[in-house]
């Protein structure tokens, strides 16, 4: 591994008569070579190479047009017709690892990007993105840098979940956060879709889900209305995806290389379906998803087979719209009270010889993954489903303990414990002048200072580990520009946590690498939070 970096601190270097820009790339390429001499970016053709597949012919033209955009010159797809050749995009066949590229750019004025799959040609383009300066607005015959980056993911698992239950934002919301991710080589969005206060999927075989528990009578939280976005044509407070919006946004995903896991919550943080459908509760109802922050008994009863033929139909339809292989299926929270009190609840522990409430939230969940597994599909659920017991081939994502135990027993891990992964976390001490926010306290070094394989995880199991991600829950997060002042800069933080070799990892380097890039968010309108204060002291969240 070689990193041979160019002077991070010398920002422009003169070069004939033009400013070039360093190369200021998040996160960090694995090995970046600063080669002699400029190369002319001259506006013309993006070449997929003859015989292209679509897909590689979508990436040359997705970097024709965000080429375009930056520099309002014309870039366009390569025609027969086309002489000038600005960038070729080329797929090898050769053993390199999933999602690497190498990103040539060399004196004169060809760019090559190489690769061995298309997610590999999707990164190299961004990284050429990230080579422009912020404002390449006009500018015929930009320069560039002379390097050559190789480059590949440290996870498979770069994760983003977001919480569209207690706010939500639209389709075309979505859209943009994921084009975001993407400029951060993010590759996994958790939409967390469901929960106690909205239910946000529209669901053919039960309707009430979103006809009732996709609204509700206010904004919720305390909050001022006017500073919230989604309001439905008779003022109540939410809204839901159709089937076609869900279909639409992942094939954007897919076309940015961005897998989304659903997130369809059970049995517990389900007060908003069960207000539609109170016979699958232990106790009748009757349910409100109008609720503050918090748990609450809207909990599926375990004893009503009912209740699993419900969600075996609810994941049925999830599972036809989401091609990828994770469905996640929450298990966070569950209170049980109310199965300590339901006679349905208490003849199936019975029947199954357990002696805890917490064995029955096993049973919940090895039921579901049998249907999950019987569907070619691969169960991931909160820290929780470990308790009574993790049903065999299922995930966990750690946010309150049980990787170590988890991955030692052979399951798969995602990290994205409290401390160190809730972006609804304040990202300053000076909370007066920052937005209202849940608490805890989560700056911008500490994400960065975040490593996701646990220390005491001994070396055979780290494999185990297959990424981390951020995690923003929206209480308190009422419109897309505050969710995007939560997530920048901490998320370009996570993703060189998650993409970059771990002794690449240089707080100096990412800091004024950083620089250039509020200035990219001053040229996208990306809302965001500038440290402009003196850096604090990392402690612990909550
Ligand atoms: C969680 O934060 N309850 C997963
Ligand atoms: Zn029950």
């Amino acid at each position: 591994m070689r990193y041979r970096i160019f002077p991070l601190t010398l920002w422009l270097v003169t070069s004939a008569a033009f400013a070039v820009t360093e190369p200021a790339i998040i996160p960090l390429p694995k090995s970046i070579e600063r080669r002699e001499g400029v190369c002319e970016l001259i506006p013309g053709a993006i070449d997929p190479g003859a015989d292209a597949r679509p897909e590689t012919k979508a990436i040359a033209r997705f970097l024709a047009d965000r080429l375009s955009e930056r520099t309002r010159q014309n870039f366009h797809l390569k025609s027969n017709l086309d002489s000038v050749k600005a960038v070729e995009l080329r797929l090898a066949q050769t053993q390199a690892s999933p999602e690497s590229y190498t990103l040539t750019v060399k004196p004169g004025h060809l760019i090559n990007i190489e690769a061995s799959d298309e997610a590999g040609l999707f990164y190299g383009a961004q990284t050429l993105l990230q080579l422009l300066p912020p404002d390449a607005k006009g500018s015929a015959n930009l320069q560039l840098p002379s390097v050559q980056i190789q480059d590949q993911p440290r996870f498979q698992w770069r994760g983003l979940e977001l919480d569209v239950a207690r706010h939500f934002f639209s389709t075309d919301e979505v859209k943009r956060l994921l084009d975001e991710m993407a400029m951060y080589k993010l590759n996994t969005f958790h939409w967390h879709l469901v929960d106690d206060q909205g239910w946000r999927i529209e669901i053919k075989k039960y309707p009430k889900l979103t006809q009732l528990g996709a609204w509700r009578q206010n904004v919720g939280f305390g909050l001022d209305p006017k500073k919230a976005t989604a309001f439905g044509p008779d003022g109540r407070y939410g809204g839901f995806y159709t089937q076609a919006d869900i279909r639409e946004v992942v094939a954007y995903a897919t076309s940015r290389h961005i897998n989304i896991v659903p997130e369809i919550e059970m049995p517990g943080h389900s007060s908003a379906a069960l207000m539609a459908y109170p016979q699958f509760s232990c106790t009748g109802g009757p349910f409100t998803n109008d609720l503050p922050g918090g748990i609450f008994d809207g909990v599926f009863c375990a004893g009503n087979d009912g209740s699993f033929k419900f969600m075996e139909d609810v994941l049925a339809e999830v599972i036809d719209l989401f091609p990828g292989k994770f469905i996640h299926i929450g298990g966070d929270e569950v209170l049980t009270n109310n199965w300590k009190n339901c006679a349905k609840c208490q003849a199936r522990m019975k029947q199954e010889g357990m002696h805890h409430e917490m064995e029955l939230e096993s049973y919940f969940i090895r039921r579901i993954e049998k249907f999950i597994d019987a569907h070619d599909r691969r169960l991931i659920g909160w820290s929780e489903i470990r308790e009574g017991g993790l049903a065999q081939d299922a995930a966990i994502m750690d946010w309150a303990g049980g990787a170590i135990e988890a991955a030692s027993s052979g399951h798969d891990v995602v990290m994205s414990p409290l401390k160190d992964c809730y972006f609804d976390h304040y990202q300053s001490k000076d909370i007066a002048n920052e937005p209202h926010s849940i608490g805890g306290y989560l700056p911008l070094e500490q994400v960065y200072a975040f490593e996701p394989i646990p220390a005491k995880l001994a070396p055979e199991f780290r494999k185990h580990i297959l990424g981390a991600q951020a995690n923003l829950w929206t209480e308190y997060i009422p419109s897309f520009s505050h969710v995007q002042y939560m997530l920048f800069p901490r998320i370009c933080a996570m993703a060189e946590v998650v993409w970059s070799p771990r002794e690449a990892r240089d707080w100096n380097s990412f800091s004024h690498r950083l620089e250039i890039h509020y200035k990219l968010f001053d040229q996208l309108g990306i809302n965001y939070r500038h440290p402009s204060a003196p850096p604090q002291q990392a402690s612990s969240a909550k």
